[in-house]
Order: C-alpha cells, then structure tokens, then sequence
C-alpha cells in the first residue's frame, strides 16, 4: 500500500448510522448516540450501506415492535458478508430486555446495549473486534469470547446517568425533543418500561432550561417536554407545572407540547399553566387504556373512570379548543365484553381528536403474563376488539375534523407534501394540514383556512399573503 492511501485510510472518519425504533424518548436517544459518536470524530452516515457502524435503536413494548426489529437486524447481517468489519450494535429497550441472550440469537450482532450506557458508546466501539457475519459458511454459534463478553457489557442501570452536558445531533430544524426525565416508577401490569428503562430520575431544571434556550437560538421554534409520565417530574422545589411555564417563558419558543403525561399527575397547577401560557399548545396526551373500572385496577392505573373524566373536564373547561388524544389498550386478559364496550362508551364521551390503540401484548416478566391462563383472550376476539374500537375512534375523528372546516389556524410549514406543489405543516393542536405552497416557507408560521378532511388530515388554503405574515 503506498503512502499516501494509507493515510487517507488512517484519517477517513468512522461513518454511524442509527436506525430508531418506538417512541419519541428512544428517537430523542438516537439523536443523543449520534451527538455522542460526532463527538469522537464519527460522521453521520446517510445510509446503513455507507455506515462502518449500524445501530439498531430498538423498542421492546410489544412482541410485534420486537419482531420486526429482529427480522430487520437479520436484514443488515447481509451487509456485513460483503463487509466483515461492519459493526452491528442493538440499542434501546429491546437490547435492555434480551441482553445477552439476543447475541446468541444473532451471532453477528458485536454490541448490545441498554438505555442507560450510551455516553460509553465510542468507548466501547474501539474496544469491538467485530464478530464473523451468519453467511452460509458459517452456521455455528460463535463460542462467547472474551470480545463476547465486552459486548454484553453495556445493560447495567445507572441511576445519575441523566446524559447532561452532551452535544445531542438534531434532525428537525423545526421541533426539538427535550427530555426532562428517564425511566418511570409507575408499574402498569402490561408494561415493560419500568423493567427496560428503571426508576424515574428527573433532570436538573436549570440544565433543562439552558438546553432550551440553546435550542431557541439555534432558531427551533418548538420544543417538545419528554418524560414516561413527564408530569410527575419533580426535582427539589420544581414540579412539572412550574417547569412548563419557565419553558414557554424561553424567548423564542414559539410551541411547546409535553409528552406523555399520566392523568394521575395532572394537577390544577398544570392546568393553569396550559390555560396561561401562550406557547403552550392546545394539545393534550392522556392515556386512559381501559373505559373500565375493574380493568383500569388490574392493569393498575390508579385512576378510576370518573376522576378521568373529571380531568379532561377542568382541563376542557380552562383551555377552550383543546384537541386531546390518548392511548388504548383492549383485551387485557380477563377484559370482559361489557368492560370492552365500556371503552367504546368512554370514547363516544369524550370525543378524542386522536388515539393509539392497541391490543395487548403479554411481556415477559410483567405481572399481567401471570394472570390465569383462561382469562387470556382468544387472538380472533382481540383482533375484533381492536377493530372495533379503530373503527369508532376514526368515525368521531372524522366527525370532528369536519367541524373543524371553514377555521383559519396557524400553521408551522414542515415539510413538502407527496402532492407536488404542496406544502405540510401541523397547527398548534396538532393537527396536519396540506396546501399550495413553496417550500421556502419551511420554517415560518402562517395563517390557513381549512377547506376539507381526509378524516385524520387536512387540506387547505393560505390566507393573505405570505410575504405579510408574522414569520
Ligand atoms: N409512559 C407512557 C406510555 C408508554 S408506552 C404512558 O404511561 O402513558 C405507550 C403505550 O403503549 C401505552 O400507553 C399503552 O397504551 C401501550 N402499551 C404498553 N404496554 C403494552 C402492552 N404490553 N401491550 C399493548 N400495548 C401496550
Ligand atoms: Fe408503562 Fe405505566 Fe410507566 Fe407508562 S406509566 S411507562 S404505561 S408503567
Ligand atoms: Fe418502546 Fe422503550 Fe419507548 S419500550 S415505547 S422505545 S420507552
């Protein structure tokens, strides 16, 4: 090799790519793992076949998530048969779960590692010596090495590790994820989360804040507050409500939304500060799960259907035109079909704009997986249910958007939409809207009459001109 190849060679940058799966808090730590890997000389690759290093950034909350986590894992493993030096790690929720068990599951896999140990990241890459891809020629498990073991490493929780102080790689000029807290101390009977992600640990607020003033001179006009039960976060005389007003209060924070909250948290104080604080979107995510008193205490969500209902009237009552969404589970084991249509009745009444719904998926080692056999739902009678309640939420959410016709809102232009000519943007109760546009006005904020529903969507028109609109 002459010289002056080998010094390319010695100075060409390590490309990452990080592939991210599940919920905004795993995206939000997929542009941390990047943030940290540039930090140490990596370059962003574009795609996974110009990467040296792919990381998978997995989520665990249910089988379906995790399945195809794996099959898209066993994809890359190609990659790696024309390119043995490739490094594949799995991260996130799903590495946190299977740990050790998953490079056993996949031989070619060189690094699992769990939530809480990425700022060890480029520290333990340097230290891989990737393992042989699972080609034809090679079908046997690779005997756990030393270099085997070192990839395991990485699962262990770290109860200061709020990742302060570290430069995270943003994708959106427009919205920016601050997570505020890790982990959660809830135990829902379904869930995953607190075995994957550990207690909760809150952020200091003053490192909060200096990171969203960061991102308002960057020019981000939104930031968006995250936390598994982001309204329980408290650190020392700071509670959420007093958190969310200091936020909005940030010079050049236009929008700020919070994600997700647990209705048992939901204090007047949070309510005040939604009704007070103009930057503080119209928009409200309260996962209710179940319509069903007996159901909502087997999963344990510690709230009955009544004080739910008495949340999402004093939150209506103080912020007018609050769009509001949720999650749902249905088939819980042991889901009668009365406490099922108890849900459909809970939706009718409060009329979501939006909702997540889905049917239970049983994790091992959550309490729900040792509920008696026979109460398990049959998968026919669960797939009915799902559809069932996806059919009436679609139906109301169409009903409403269409009330929504004929409304000017403001609107931050996102992106271009699939028809050309058009623009996307998304108004502060979070709702999408397309219309004419030029993408020059990616970034600013204007002001558009609804003109019709797709059902979950918008079609629209600009009204004025542009070029007088605020920015
Ligand atoms: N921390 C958030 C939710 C995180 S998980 C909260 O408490 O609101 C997002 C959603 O996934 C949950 O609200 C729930 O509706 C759903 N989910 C969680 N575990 C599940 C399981 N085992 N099966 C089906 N859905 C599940
Ligand atoms: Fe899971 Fe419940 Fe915690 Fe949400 S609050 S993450 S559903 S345990
Ligand atoms: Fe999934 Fe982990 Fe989020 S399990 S939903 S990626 S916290």
């Amino acid at each position: 090799m002459d010289v002056p190849r080998l010094m390319a060679q010695v100075s060409a940058k390590k490309k990452a790519y990080v592939e991210t799966y599940g919920c905004q808090m795993n995206a939000s730590d997929g542009e941390l793992m990047l943030g940290i890997l540039a930090a140490q000389g990596y370059e962003v690759a574009a795609t996974p076949e110009d990467a040296d290093v792919i990381l998978v950034n997995t989520c665990a909350i249910r089988e379906h998530a995790e399945q195809r986590v794996l099959g898209r894992v066993g994809q890359l493993n190609q990659l790696k048969l024309e390119r043995p030096e490739l490094v594949i790690g799995v991260t996130g929720c799903m590495a946190q779960r299977l740990g050790p068990t998953l490079l056993e599951r996949a031989p070619y896999v060189d690094l699992v590692m769990g939530p809480d140990a990425y700022r060890r990241l480029p520290q333990v890459l340097a230290r891989l010596r990737p393992a042989a891809a699972n080609g034809a020629q090679r079908r046997e498990l690779p005997v756990l090495s030393k270099a085997a073991s070192l990839r395991v490493a990485a699962l262990d929780f770290q109860p200061h590790e709020n990742y302060e102080d570290l430069e995270v790689r943003r994708t959106s000029r427009l919205s920016a994820w601050v997570p505020v807290q890790r982990g959660c101390d809830y135990r829902c009977t379904y869930c995953i989360v607190p075995y994957v992600r550990g207690p909760e640990k809150n952020r200091d607020p003053e490192k909060i804040l200096a990171e969203v003033r960061r991102i308002a001179q960057d020019g981000i006009p939104e930031v968006v507050l995250l936390g598994q039960t982001v309204n329980s976060y408290q650190h020392g005389e700071w509670d959420f409500s007093r958190l969310l007003r200091a936020v909005a209060r940030v010079d050049g924070i236009r929008r700020v939304r919070f994600t997700s909250p647990h209705p048992n948290d939901l204090t007047p104080a949070l309510v005040e500060v939604m009704a007070q604080e103009p930057a503080v979107c119209k928009q409200l995510h309260l996962p209710v799960q179940s319509g069903h008193d007996r159901t909502l205490k087997r999963m344990l969500r510690r709230y009955t259907v009544a004080s739910y209902l008495e949340q999402i009237r004093l939150v209506r009552a103080a912020v007018p035109d609050l769009a509001l969404s949720t999650d749902i589970i249905v088939a819980f084991p042991g889901e009668t079909e009365a406490e099922y249509e108890a849900t459909l009745d809970l939706l009718r009444t409060v009329r979501y704009d939006d909702a997540f719904l889905y049917k239970y998926s049983p994790r091992a080692g959550t309490p729900a997986t040792r509920l008696p056999r026979e109460q398990f739902i049959p998968e026919e009678v669960a797939q009915a249910r799902l559809e069932g309640v996806i059919a009436l939420h679609r139906d109301i959410q169409a009903q409403i958007n269409r009330g929504e016709l004929g409304r000017v809102v403001e609107v931050l232009v996102e992106r271009p939409a699939r028809t050309p000519g058009d623009v996307l943007g998304r108004t502060d109760s979070n709702k999408v809207v397309a219309f004419p546009g030029d993408p020059a006005w990616i970034g600013r904020f204007l002001r558009v009459r609804l003109t019709a529903t797709t059902g979950a969507t918008f079609v629209g028109e600009l009204v004025g001109d542009p070029a007088l609109q605020v920015a």
